[in-house]
């Protein structure tokens, strides 16, 4: 062993990471189980002769309808970045969760009605991540916790993980998403689905839900005057609030952890990764085109909304690096950044107790306004780094001068962007280079 997780084969030397070593073999070590007549909840024993044989039984079976075998891979040399031991998404249940999960999920697509159809298909997707090996089995309360499902940004599969009983799972979900739709349909009441953005204009409906990529939201969303191109030309937008979570760069890969569950929910469907916006090198998506695919969605959304209105992107810190992307993505576009709200976090993470002054953890709400005249953004031609530091101490200082009480990062952060943006310096303003000057001068700030 090299160093944790890292290890160097004997014969040929070469070092390979155990996190991302294929599986070859698995072997049962406990058995969880609950007993009707002597009304044991939770029991646990280790897998005596009989039940290996009984498992060993099943691996020989076949499931009995088809299961998705589709591997994490874009090509054949371009895996998913998130991949980790186990190649394809039948790997990830056992014999006896595929076979169980093939007769659930059969009956479910054949069910007659389809609205209850659509809601046990949510379940079942749900439910998977409890029923493979990406389930870590941990110490818990009553012994062990057994349902954590994904605990990681990757498809890992931890050393000790549980396999718990699909069918228990499916309806233990299936009453989540019941109680989910119940209090979903107390808060929005009177929701009526719209086929086209016509039916809102024409105020038939309120709500329309687009499948689609975000970069295609101004071809559908352009509803008033579509028909008409005389109209057209003269729409300066027909959208009253925009309201949106977007993208973040590298650290969330949606679509390769979603993948085990779109893969048996629509397997003929599975392409749409070519448009994610997401920082991916085996997608062949670096931070450039990240960028050009942000700016084409808010140049979309740009077009959409009434001149004077507002568009809020929420933003969470651990995104941080890209938020100069997202920020010049936007002026660009057109808009004008108007205001950045902190919201921390309920409870303080470890990193901000021990670092409240150089770290931000929590929500950002930023908001952005379509201006009445459209101007182009300005980018200063040449820029120096010492005016930079220059500008951002004298703003600091001010900030924490109007608070008169030592000043988090957090606060600095948000309140220096529209100062910024005002003396023309926002697009220069990387968080990473803020935090720079701010240990640089530490000691002065403190004065
Ligand atoms: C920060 S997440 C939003 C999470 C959501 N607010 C929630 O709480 O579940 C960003 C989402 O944008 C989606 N996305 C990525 N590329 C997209 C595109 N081209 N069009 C529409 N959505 C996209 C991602 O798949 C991801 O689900
Ligand atoms: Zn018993
Ligand atoms: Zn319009």
């Amino acid at each position: 062993m090299k160093k944790q997780g890292v290890y160097e084969c004997e014969k040929c030397h070469e070092v390979f990471n155990l996190n991302a070593a294929e599986l070859k073999d698995m072997v049962p070590v406990l058995i969880g189980y609950a007993c009707t007549y002597c009304r044991i909840k939770r029991g646990y024993k280790q897998p005596d002769d009989h039940d290996l044989e009984k498992l060993k039984f099943i691996e020989d079976l076949l499931p009995p309808f088809p299961v998705p075998t589709q591997r994490f891979y874009y090509s054949r040399d371009r895996p998913f970045l998130t991949k980790r031991r186990i190649e394809s998404v039948d790997r990830l249940f056992d014999k006896r969760n595929l076979i169980t999960l093939s007769v659930l999920f059969h009956e479910i697509c054949n069910y007659p009605d389809e609205e209850l159809r659509e809601l046990f298909k949510l379940a079942f997707s749900a439910g998977l991540e409890f029923v493979c090996r990406l389930n870590p089995l941990r110490p818990g309360a009553k012994g062990y916790s057994t349902r954590s499902g994904l605990t990681v940004h990757e498809l890992w599969i931890p050393a000790v993980h549980c396999l718990n009983n699909p069918l228990i799972i499916f309806f233990d979900r299936l009453k989540k998403v019941i109680a989910g739709k119940r209090e979903s349909y107390e808060r929005c009441r009177n929701v009526k689905f719209a086929r086209d953005i016509n039916d809102i204009l024409k105020g038939k409906a309120n709500c329309l839900i687009v499948e689609d990529s975000a970069t295609n939201l101004d071809r559908l969303l352009c509803g008033r005057c579509d028909k008409d191109p005389v109209e057209k030309n003269r729409c300066e937008g027909c959208i009253d609030f925009i309201f949106t979570d977007p993208p973040y760069g590298e650290s969330i890969q949606t679509y390769e952890l979603d993948f085990f569950r779109n893969a048996w929910l629509f397997p003929d469907r599975l392409d749409f990764w070519r448009d994610e916006i997401v920082i991916n090198r085996n997608q062949g998506k670096d931070r450039e085109i990240y960028y050009l695919y942000m700016r084409r969605v808010f140049e979309c959304l740009y077009k959409l909304l009434k001149p004077e209105h507002y568009m809020v992107l929420t933003f969470h810190s651990s995104f941080i690096d890209v938020y100069n992307t997202i920020i010049i993505g936007a002026t660009v576009a057109g808009f004008k950044l108007e205001k950045v709200i902190y919201q921390p976090p309920a409870v303080p993470s470890a990193k901000q107790s021990l670092h409240p002054y150089t770290s931000a953890i929590g929500d950002y709400y930023i908001r952005f306004k379509k201006p009445r005249e459209a101007k182009k953004p300005e980018l200063p031609t040449s820029y120096d780094e010492k005016v930079f530091e220059r500008v951002v101490i004298r703003h600091i200082k001010e900030i924490i001068a109007s608070r008169g009480e030592p000043t988090p990062y957090s606060v600095i952060l948000k309140e220096i962007y529209p100062r910024l943006e005002r003396e023309g310096f926002l697009l220069y303003a990387k968080p990473e280079r803020i935090q720079k000057i701010l240990e640089k001068y530490g000691e002065v700030l403190e004065e």
